[in-house]
């Protein structure tokens, strides 16, 4: 057990996929219905920071909003690399732990403008951590081991596998897109916080999350609405890549086993030890959303289009989690073939937040990028 306040927590990135789903899961409201899964125990409050890009959606947790807002659950629309408005709601709400969330995710739209990868991934996050800083009155000198900040990173850091061998904590960064490389830097930038200045911190980095509110850019969701719309489904080059799969919230169990009882400077690999190639995947997909939505499997698999493959397209990921299994005793739950269903039959049922965030700016994004893939 750690000293740990863990009262006022603030939240980034809250509205996004992973952050909604944290959220939901700290205050024991399941997308899903998996109630095995509301176990958090949490009794402090959340402040949640998002300024709403693309890929944040307040709908995600209309449920915490109306059982918890204003009392237990906050919300504040801001970015993170406004540091006023950063430190008014430190003062605000005394925060007393930070999990980190907020990001640009997607590595397309990294390679198609790296800009606001830099500027959120990287200058956002050295705002909130030096922010936190000041706040909490931390130094080399003057270490507290009551308050917290917590990172999330991705396994895409370390880089590229071959057909063998695991990404461990210790395995050398080696990011390929301007995604990874911006998470990469924002993780060196958090290291050298805890190093440097004391700043009380824990870092994750996971492997490829679905679930319920994932913006339907990533392979999961996109696939599956392609399927259900008729479109064509784009699988980059040969489909040979390798991607390890979890399921949202056995990631957001274990980020909050972090913030509880993680040692402050280390950080800590999460993995689905589910690894698939996007074509196999592809195939399992079909299986499941032709049979939820009544469609004939072998009809959509002809609509299966290879389209140019992603520049420096990393070959595979796979996370080696023995630390925090051993360590702190978590382990995933979730069956792949339990999760992926959950999933589809979300998706397939969740029409008004899809048409709500497939129009407007996504939908202008993907047409001028997109088009001629479809
Ligand atoms: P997402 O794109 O769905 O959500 C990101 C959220 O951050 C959105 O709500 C967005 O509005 C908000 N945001 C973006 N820029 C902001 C800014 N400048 N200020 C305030 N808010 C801002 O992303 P996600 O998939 O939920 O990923 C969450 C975190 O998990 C990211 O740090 C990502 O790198 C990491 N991660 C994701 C995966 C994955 O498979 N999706 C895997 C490992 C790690
Ligand atoms: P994605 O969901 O974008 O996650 P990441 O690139 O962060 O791993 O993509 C997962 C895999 O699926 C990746 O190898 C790229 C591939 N992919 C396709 O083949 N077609 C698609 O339309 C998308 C979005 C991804």
């Amino acid at each position: 057990m750690s000293d740990r306040k863990l009262k006022n927590i603030l939240v980034t990135g809250g509205c996004g996929f992973i952050g909604s789903n944290f959220i939901n899961y700290m205050f024991g409201q399941s997308a899903t219905g998996s109630r095995e899964f509301m176990d958090s125990g949490f009794d402090g409050r959340i402040v949640n920071v998002d300024c709403l890009t693309y890929a944040g959606n307040p709908d995600n947790l209309s449920g915490v909003q109306k059982a918890f807002g204003g009392t237990r659950y906050f919300f504040e629309k801001a970015d993170i690399c406004d540091r006023s408005a950063i430190e008014r709601i430190f003062k605000q709400y005394d925060i007393d732990t930070v999990i980190h969330f907020a990001a640009e995710s997607h590595v397309d739209r990294s390679i198609l403008g790296p800009e606001a990868f830099i500027k959120t991934n990287i200058m956002g996050t050295y705002t909130l951590l030096d922010v936190a800083r000041k706040f909490w009155n931390v130094s080399l000198d003057n270490q507290r081991d009551d308050v917290l900040f917590h990172h999330i990173s991705t396994d895409e850091v370390y880089g590229s596998l071959g057909e063998t061998g695991y990404f461990t904590e210790t395995t050398p960064y080696d990011p390929r897109s301007p995604y990874s490389a911006s998470k990469a830097s924002s993780d060196h930038i958090v290291m050298a916080y805890y190093h440097t200045y004391g700043l009380p911190i824990t870092l994750s980095n996971c492997t490829n999350n679905y679930g319920p509110y994932q913006f339907p850019e990533k392979l999961i969701p996109l696939m599956i609405l392609n399927m259900q719309e008729g479109k064509n489904l784009p699988v980059y080059g040969e489909g040979k890549n390798i991607r390890d799969w979890i399921y949202v919230e056995d990631h957001n169990r274990a980020v909050w086993q972090i913030v509880k009882d993680g040692i402050t400077g280390q950080k800590y690999n999460i993995g689905g030890e589910n690894e698939w190639q996007n074509i196999k995947l592809l195939d399992k997909l079909i299986e499941l959303t032709a049979k939820e939505a009544g469609l004939n499997a072998d009809d959509v698999r002809k609509t299966i289009v290879h389209v140019k493959d992603r520049p420096g397209h990393d070959a595979r990921y796979a996370i080696d989690c023995a630390k925090i299994k051993k360590e702190l005793g978590w382990e995933r739950k979730m069956t792949f073939e339990e999760g992926l269903t959950l999933t589809v039959k979300w998706y397939l049922s969740h029409k008004e937040w899809i048409e709500r965030v497939q129009s407007g700016e996504y939908l202008k994004w993907i047409d001028s990028n997109y088009a001629g893939r479809k």
